[in-house]
């Protein structure tokens, strides 16, 4: 009894197949093929959202969401902090205020038409979210509580503790569930089909068999997270997060926007980047260099550790750089002290943090400080967005939602809470353009498609057959880590800019050479290591080039050669692009700034 009603029970029973979606005579030559109306690729935060938007709005469509893992384990839960709203909560805060900070947090990178709507939608989203069971953190008199957080002038975010990415994953997960959604697990994209300009289907591979066939579908969102995890070793993204719709998208043609744009949070653990999150400075954390000062009095004399995050990230580097750190080398660090702050508030409100420094660690952060180091965190950049209101890209029946997309929200550097209110938020807008869209089009023939499975089914033979050794793929993959977090870091220069550029087409040369020994199809995480390193591959390369192209400092992107911001010339988003020959191409376009015209930008 028990157990039907567990969380697996429901998860299994809206666990579909790709059999279940097949139909005769799609997929070009008369074969069948699996079909649905709308596909979401991805079950983050984002992929979710959209979904519940487009079984509310087409319910007479098919929506069926694609995991490439359990829903769970999405990079949704990798933010902990909270998630920005004006709730009304608090008296002097309003959109325009939330608009500004979001401005000037991202250095004037911003579209700022966009990002107003997106401040005012915000908060019927959240409560939206309470009525759907979002267990948020409340005040004495029952209202969603708010705290301190980075770059932001108002207490504007609202939490979960300091689960609140969790927490909002598993609320939506519920309600899908409860509306019948339909999930198609353990299956990765491999690529988009586009036939002549149009949308022709997609092609999946399944995890588990290793089938790999081509899905046709009226419309495709692709919500399949960001792209840190390029940084391999020193990231809090989750491993399964290797930005597959970004680079299956620049495949297909569509242009990959701001990809230089990287943020790195301040405080990840010093041995892999695992997340701290920025709710323990919100609850008043000090950090501190090897002489015991708070250093940031050096870099956001106001807003101390509650700056932003590039202001921060550059801070730590620098005290490291200029000998003010702990350790060296790869061990070099700053410290995050708690161990002034109420024991019994910061366990009961911040156990994720306690619990993460004790795994990570070994550290009772109560007790002791903590070893923190910058990490890779969130990727600003993601697939340019022809409508913001559709989030529909430049191929019509292609959207995009969440940290994938690049709508220009967060500009050059995201303030703190935006990403789980842009997961809300564009979700939504991409699942009503995406069921008005399905609505209008018909299927197409899938020859495409077709013509593309059959590609990818033919390079599995090729990888798989040869004798070989993984392990030079496992190397590649840590040399691109270390290579990036060296040259296209917390600090740039033309210098180790193009000795990456070099180094990177020679990884890419080492790549197409790998040879994955094992051609069982069954459980190849082998070969699905080798997918998702080609598409890192790709994508670190085109945020090289677009680092390359901006020679300034903006944000997160900031070059030693160049330290100022050069509004004249780069008030621009990047815009890079694959070419049928396989090179990647830069060009810019112009930046929304009708309502906040560019200034100094001082914490
Ligand atoms: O520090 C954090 O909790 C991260 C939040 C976010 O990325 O918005």
């Amino acid at each position: 009894m028990l157990d039907s009603l567990s969380r697996r029970a429901f998860l299994r029973a809206a666990s579909i197949t790709l059999a279940a979606l097949a139909m005769p005579g799609q997929a070009g030559a008369g074969q069948s093929a699996a079909t649905c109306d709308i596909l979401i690729i991805g079950s983050g935060a984002a992929g979710l959202r959209c979904a519940l938007e487009c079984l509310t709005l087409a319910p007479e469509l098919s929506t069926v969401v694609v995991s490439k893992s359990m829903p769970s384990r999405c990079a949704t839960c990798m933010a902990a902090g909270g998630m920005n709203a004006v709730l009304g909560t608090i008296a002097e805060d309003s959109f325009d205020q939330h608009l500004f900070d979001t401005i000037k947090g991202g250095d004037y990178l911003v579209d700022q038409t966009l990002t107003r709507a997106f401040c005012a939608e915000a908060p019927e989203l959240v409560h939206q979210l309470d009525y759907w069971g979002m267990p948020f953190t409340r005040t004495e008199n029952g209202q969603i509580k708010s705290r301190p957080f980075g770059g932001s002038s108002r207490l504007r975010i609202h939490f979960c503790k300091d689960k609140t990415g969790h927490y909002l994953s598993h609320a939506l997960l519920d309600v899908a569930l409860s509306r019948d959604v339909k999930l198609l697990m353990d299956h990765e994209l491999l690529d988009i089909a586009v036939d002549n300009g149009r949308f022709d289907g997609v092609v999946l591979r399944n995890l588990r068999t290793g089938e790999i066939a081509p899905l046709i579908c009226r419309c495709v969102v692709l919500a399949t997270g960001g792209y840190t995890r390029i940084f391999w070793n020193r990231t809090s993204t989750p491993f399964g997060a290797s930005g597959d719709g970004i680079a299956a998208a620049l495949r297909c043609g569509l242009s990959f926007c701001d990809s230089e744009m990287l943020q790195f949070h301040p405080t990840g653990v010093l041995h892999g980047g695992a997340l701290i999150s920025e709710a323990s400075r919100g609850a008043g954390a000090y950090l501190l260099n090897a002489k015991g000062e708070r250093f940031m009095q050096r870099y956001a004399p106001q807003r101390m550790e509650l700056g932003p995050r590039d202001i921060i990230a550059r801070g730590i580097e620098t005290e490291i750089l200029e000998g003010r750190g702990l350790g060296s080398g790869d061990e070099a660090h700053v410290l995050l002290d708690m161990r002034h702050l109420d024991r019994k508030k910061i366990s009961t409100g911040l156990p994720q943090i306690v619990h993460m420094a004790k795994l990570f660690e070994n550290t009772d952060i109560l007790n002791e400080p903590l070893k923190i180091r910058p990490t890779a965190h969130y990727s600003m950049g993601g697939i340019g967005v022809a409508q913001w209101q559709t989030m529909e890209t430049e191929i019509p029946g292609i959207f995009t939602c969440g940290e994938a997309s690049c709508v220009s929200l967060h500009g050059a550097n995201r303030l703190g809470g935006n990403s789980l209110t842009d997961t809300v938020v564009t979700g939504k807008w991409a699942g009503k353009g995406a069921s008005t869209r399905a609505r209008s089009s018909s299927l197409s023939a899938g020859r495409k498609a077709a013509e593309l499975a059959q590609q990818w089914r033919e390079r599995f033979r090729t990888v798989t057959a040869a004798r070989g050794n993984a392990s030079e793929m496992y190397r590649l993959r840590e040399q691109l880590g270390k290579e990036l977090w060296n040259k296209l870091g917390i600090f740039r220069d033309a210098d180790r800019l193009q000795n990456l550029k070099t180094t990177l087409e020679q990884l890419w040369e080492r790549y197409g050479q790998v040879r994955v020994p094992n051609p069982n199809p069954v459980y190849n995480t082998a070969f699905t290591d080798y997918v998702e390193l080609g598409n890192l591959l790709l994508l670190a390369r085109s945020a090289c080039l677009a680092a390359i192209g901006r020679q300034e400092s903006r944000g997160a992107h900031f070059r030693r050669d160049f330290p100022k911001r050069n509004d004249e010339q780069f008030l621009k988003h990047s815009v890079v692009r694959l070419g049928s020959d396989g090179t990647l191409g830069l060009s810019w376009k112009d930046v929304d700034v009708s309502l906040y015209p560019p200034k100094e930008r001082k914490y």
